[in-house]
């Protein structure tokens, strides 16, 4: 017997089409939103991949600021910072903080002394369930503008047989020579509890009556700074920065002044690498009081990303294009190095020394 096709067969093969036409066009839209089908544009992968060396990243680190010590300690707030902002952080009173003493290393095992950049990584947490997190350096501003220059600062400096590419670089943005002169030139202290950490970046704070200030922030250091002769450096030992920390904290807390300073209109707001004139208004909110050094490898700070736009109600990303570029590229170091948990190393490294 021959089975005819139902009318209702017939008539559905346009509508297939239809659905597959469908989606195509959303399996392209998709594709074109990952960056698939536009080589040039910036991903977060894209970023990430940069900071690779050579012999591809140490697994199960972060992807930069991969050596460091974490820490806890509180935030004593005095509630001037109130009169900027209405996150609970700035109301009087006193605050866990989780925190993480970083250099600017792709390198977990780079001996301290060869490393330029340090890093003060903090995780506050409020009564209220708020949280803030903030990642800053020790340098007075940033390297590069944008986000884009960086990846490109990225690229240059890993070309490392091509005399020529940094200099290409440098001749193509003009605000990196300052930071090149700062490298070169500032001098280094024989402790984290003697360097000021800065946000660079630019956020917004919020107050109660809905009033918006642009603000960037620091912590000061209270402990007095022993600069090291370029000698003196040399001679330190590879870990001597964690060392000296936790020898220090073990003996007492260490403290910082948090600074918030205020742009006045006009100020450059949306690049880092330009630093506000000194005379603008400091707001002097509280004091960070670091109270004990933990484990680096399965202490708190390893599962945990300081993204910068993690910011509680009263705070938020001005119109700064590098809080929501780190925020994405994090993510990815985040997600990699969590993947990669098997190479991490779960005891403190053998034969390290202070
Ligand atoms: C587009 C520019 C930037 C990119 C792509 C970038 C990338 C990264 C990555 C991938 C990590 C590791 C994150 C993790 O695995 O948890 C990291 C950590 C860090 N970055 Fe950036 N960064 C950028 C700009 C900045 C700026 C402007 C600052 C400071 C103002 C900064 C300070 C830090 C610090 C202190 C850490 C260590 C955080 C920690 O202790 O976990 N970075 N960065």
């Amino acid at each position: 017997m021959q089975v005819k096709p139902t009318p209702n067969a017939r008539n559905n093969a346009p509508a297939y089409v239809l659905i597959a036409a469908i989606a195509a066009v959303v399996a392209l839209a998709f594709t074109y939103t990952a960056g698939w089908l536009s080589f040039d544009r910036l991903t977060p992968a894209k970023l990430v991949n940069a900071f690779s060396p050579p012999g591809g990243p140490a697994l199960g680190f972060r992807r930069n600021h991969a050596k460091g010590i974490c820490f806890t300690g509180t935030f004593e707030s005095n509630g001037a910072g109130a009169s900027l902002s209405k996150a609970q952080i700035f109301t009087v009173g006193t605050y866990r903080v989780v925190g993480r003493f970083n250099l600017g290393t792709v390198d977990p095992t780079a001996a301290d002394p060869t490393i330029r950049v340090r890093g003060l990584s903090l995780d506050f947490v409020t009564p209220d369930g708020s949280e803030w997190r903030t990642a800053m350096l020790d340098a007075p501003f940033f390297a590069v503008s944008t986000p884009q220059s960086f990846y490109a600062l990225l690229q240059a400096s890993a070309k490392k047989d091509d005399p020529n590419a940094m200099k290409i670089f440098a001749a193509a943005h003009p605000e990196f020579p300052k930071f090149g002169a700062w490298v070169m030139s500032a001098p280094r202290t024989a402790s984290y509890a003697q360097d000021q950490f800065n946000s660079l970046n630019s956020f917004v704070l919020v107050d109660a009556k809905g009033e918006q200030r642009v603000v960037r922030w620091s912590f000061v250091p209270t402990a007095e700074p022993q600069i090291l002769t370029p000698d003196e450096l040399k001679q330190r030992g590879p870990n001597f920065l964690e060392s000296e920390i936790t020898q220090r904290v073990h003996g007492g807390p260490q403290r910082w002044k948090m600074i918030v300073i205020v742009a006045n209109p006009g100020d450059p707001t949306a690049d880092p690498s330009k630093a506000w004139p000194e005379d603008r208004r400091k707001v002097e909110t509280g004091t960070l009081v670091v109270s004990a050094i933990e484990p680096e490898a399965d202490g708190p700070c390893r599962d945990l990303n300081f993204d910068p736009t993690i910011l509680p109600v009263g705070m938020h990303v001005s119109d700064d294009p590098f809080p929501a570029a780190r925020s994405a590229a994090y993510a990815v170091s985040f997600n990699r190095r969590a993947a990669e948990n098997k190479y991490y190393p779960h005891t403190p490294a053998e034969g390290a020394k202070p």
